[in-house]
Order: C-alpha cells, then sequence, then structure tokens
C-alpha cells in the first residue's frame, strides 16, 4: 500500500475510463491536474459531486487543471451512471472517469481506508502540479459531500504561492491581502511587493495580492 504526501511524485498510470484508455500524466501534460475519487456509482452524494463538477469545468480551465475522477465501478456502469449524473444534474459530464474496478488506482493512491470502508474508495482530493508533485491532499468521507468552491479556492493559492514568495492566510480568496513568506525580510519585501508591506509583527507582514 502506497503512502503519498506533499510534495512526493504523482504516481503514474494508466487505467481504463468512462474514455476509453486513459494515461495519467499524458492526460495532464504539462498543467495542474485534479484527481477525486468516488466511493461507488449511483449513490446520491456522488452523483451530486459529479455532477457540480462538470458544471465547474471552465473555472478548472481557467486554472489549466485537468479534472479527473475515480470510481471502483466498470466502464459500462459509468456510462450508464452518466447518463443520469447528466440528467438529474442538469449537465454534461466533460471529463474522464476511472474505472477502477480492480483498485488497482485506488491503492495506487491510498484511496480506500479499511476501517472507514474495506472495499469502497473515500472522497480523496488530490492537486499536482505541472512538475507531477502532489501539492495538495483532502481526505473526505462518504458521508460529506465536497465543497468545489473550495477546491477553486486552494487551487488559487497553491498557484500564487508556486510563482510568488508569498501565503495565503485563513479564509483567504483571490484578490484579498496575502502574507509575505517569513523567510523574507521587511526590507527585502518592501522591495519585492511594489504595492506595499503592512507590518503589523516583524513576522506577519501583510502585501496585496500581486497578481491583481
Ligand atoms: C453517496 O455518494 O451518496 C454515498 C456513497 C457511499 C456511502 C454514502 C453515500
Amino acid at each position: 500500500m502506497a503512502t503519498i504526501r506533499l510534495g512526493d511524485m504523482a504516481p503514474d498510470f494508466t487505467a481504463d475510463s468512462s474514455e476509453g484508455q486513459f494515461n495519467f500524466y499524458e492526460y495532464l501534460g504539462d498543467g495542474w491536474g485534479i484527481l477525486f475519487s468516488h466511493p461507488a456509482d449511483f449513490t446520491p452524494v456522488c452523483t451530486t459531486e459529479l455532477g457540480t463538477a462538470a458544471k465547474f469545468k471552465a473555472e478548472f480551465d481557467k486554472r489549466n487543471v485537468k479534472m479527473v475522477a475515480l470510481s471502483v465501478d466498470g466502464k459500462e456502469s459509468h456510462n450508464e451512471w452518466i447518463k443520469d449524473i447528466n440528467e438529474t444534474q442538469h449537465t454534461t459530464v466533460n471529463f474522464p472517469i476511472i474505472a477502477d474496478e480492480d483498485r488497482k488506482v485506488s491503492d495506487l493512491y491510498d484511496m480506500i481506508h479499511p476501517n472507514a470502508d474495506d472495499t469502497l474508495t473515500v472522497r480523496s482530493v488530490y492537486i499536482i502540479a505541472p512538475d507531477k508533485t502532489v501539492k495538495l491532499i483532502i481526505t473526505y468521507p462518504a458521508s460529506t459531500g465536497r465543497n468545489f468552491h473550495e477546491l477553486l479556492r486552494v487551487i488559487d493559492s497553491l498557484q500564487l504561492t508556486a510563482y510568488h514568495k508569498v501565503a495565503t492566510p485563513a479564509n483567504w480568496e483571490h484578490g484579498q491581502d496575502v502574507v509575505v513568506s517569513p523567510s523574507i525580510p521587511t526590507d527585502e519585501a518592501k522591495e519585492i511587493f511594489s504595492k506595499g508591506v503592512e507590518e503589523i509583527k516583524p513576522y506577519l507582514r501583510l502585501t496585496p495580492d500581486p497578481t491583481v
């Protein structure tokens, strides 16, 4: 059983999917990726999640993030379920769902937590950077549907902090002030951040979001 931690290389794999044979790294190309697992096909919470994910695709595209879902049922089942998702959620599923019947990918990504359920995957989320390192892992139980606004928010933070020497404070959203990285002395920060640096404490310095 693999343990994947932040900073690790995301394991590559080839699997069948609702859209045919699928290689993870080829699919991601040189962009970002989000891989999220679902306990099973034809379940209510998963149905709402996949419908929501489909409606959010344009937002993921804007951030150069490729979406891929996974469930431990087969491709034919996925394709029947997608008809229900499209009908009930008033959308069109527009990303692949991996058919992980042999649990190869679920095991590779440690998505089955036997003390929660020994056969179905939990609701895992992996966000992967263009260099294929894992940048974020979130795990929800089967009974709790994910918040896709939060997934976009953390992607905004991951992408901002990947390219600027900042961190994002509690409840931060795109456009709000950010925290200057603790490793940068305030004098240096004032040179880097032309929009200004507010020193509240020597270790707590704010600057406007450098991307707006
Ligand atoms: C659901 O997606 O609705 C679900 C799946 C497994 C357990 C509980 C809920």
